[in-house]
């Protein structure tokens, strides 16, 4: 149980393309998921990727069994581990939101998703994961997965007239709630 650093925009790991898991159900890999949930969560984070704690390594983290007291209206995401995820877009639709990171600490920008995808992967056990998701479900996932591919959120976005500080962005909002 370990509450890791996490990199920050600029550090060069975070624009690696990672590596594919090989060896599921191992010490190492039940202890590298222990740290990124205690990471994600001492930082309030709604999901986290290997490679933001330095770890070249196709996984990801996100979604929560519990709801945010703070965000009661945002919809629930089972609490996932990813490995060697890939995503597919069921439709060319796309929709706009913001989004934060715990690698662009403090900032917001509004970003495009595909709106409907299916993403496939593994858990830690190696069991296959295949699932649709919508809207903020789909949002997280297209986050986290980018950061497999060293791309940061705002390298996605079109308009950086809607990229700020949180506390400009939206007063009275709590600035430490990132993706
Ligand atoms: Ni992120």
């Amino acid at each position: 149980m370990t509450v890791r650093e996490i990199l920050k925009m600029g550090d060069t790991r975070l624009l690696r393309v990672a590596q594919s898991v090989t060896d599921f159900d191992s010490d190492a890999l039940h202890l590298l998921i222990t740290d990124m949930l205690d990471t994600m969560l001492a930082a309030n984070g709604a999901g986290l990727a290997a490679p933001q704690i330095g770890v070249d390594l196709k996984l990801v983290i996100f979604g929560s069994n519990a709801r945010n007291p703070r965000y009661p209206d945002r919809p629930l995401v089972p609490q996932t581990v990813l490995i060697n995820p890939v995503i597919m877009p069921l439709s060319d639709l796309q929709e706009m939101d913001w989004e934060g990171c715990l690698s662009v600490p403090g900032l917001r920008g509004e970003v495009p998703r595909w709106s409907n995808i299916r993403y496939t992967g593994f858990d830690q056990y190696g069991d296959p994961i295949d699932r649709t998701a919508d809207g903020f479900h789909a949002r997280v996932v297209q986050h986290e997965c980018d950061h497999l591919i060293g791309t940061l959120y705002p390298m996605r976005m079109r308009d950086f007239t809607k990229f700020g500080y949180t506390e400009v962005l939206f007063p009275g909002t709590a600035a430490d709630q990132d993706d």
